[in-house]
């Protein structure tokens, strides 16, 4: 496949439609009672960290950072994260998370938590954290929690309950 080269740009209101039938496609109607999906609930998303792809105006991928509380630390929960079946593997999904890990670098965050596929995540610097670390308010495969810093030795004393920001 070739490498698009796609327009990256924050999520604005009139992409909300387009992005939740993305959504709609990749991960069904189930996703709402995943335990990552009620983080999310009461939650605004980040609105400079939640970027949409975009190839020739069409939205082919998007990324939404929501904040998030671990232990007493501020974090970023990264998802969904979501590219067209039409513009897979062409490194858009993979612009997404560095695009997005970019502006969180700058805008001084420093942890980032995701739900995901090890083997897709490890590229971004995610690596796997143990329940005795982080614990999520809900059922999850535990070989699924990922981790990323934005600074050196940010995880290291951070721990405890996964919660929504704010709650
Ligand atoms: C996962 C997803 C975001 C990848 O987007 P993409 O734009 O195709 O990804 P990229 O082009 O940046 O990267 C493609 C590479 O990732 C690999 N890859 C894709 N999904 C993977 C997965 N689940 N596990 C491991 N590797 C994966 C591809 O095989 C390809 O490998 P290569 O570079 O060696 O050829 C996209 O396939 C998607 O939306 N899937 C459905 C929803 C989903 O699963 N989202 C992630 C939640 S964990």
């Amino acid at each position: 496949m070739p490498h698009s080269n796609p327009e990256i740009r924050p999520q604005t209101a009139a992409d909300m439609p387009a992005i939740e039938a993305l959504h709609d496609h990749a991960f069904g109607p189930g996703r709402f009672v995943r335990t990552a999906s009620r983080l999310r609930e009461g939650v605004a998303a980040d609105p400079d960290l939640s970027l949409v792809a975009l190839v020739g105006g069409r939205l082919a991928g998007s990324v939404t950072m929501t904040p998030i509380t671990i232990g007493t630390d501020a974090a970023f929960l990264l998802g969904p994260l979501a590219v067209d079946p039409d513009f897979e593997n062409r490194g858009i999904g993979g612009r997404l998370v560095r695009a997005t890990l970019e502006r969180a670098r700058a805008a001084g965050h420093r942890l980032v938590l995701l739900v995901g596929d090890p083997p897709y995540y490890g590229r971004f610097g995610f690596h796997h954290v143990g329940p005795d670390k982080v614990r999520l308010p809900g059922p999850v495969d535990p070989r699924r929690v990922l981790v990323a810093g934005l600074v050196e030795g940010a995880f290291e004393a951070v721990s405890g309950d996964v919660s929504r920001a704010g709650f």
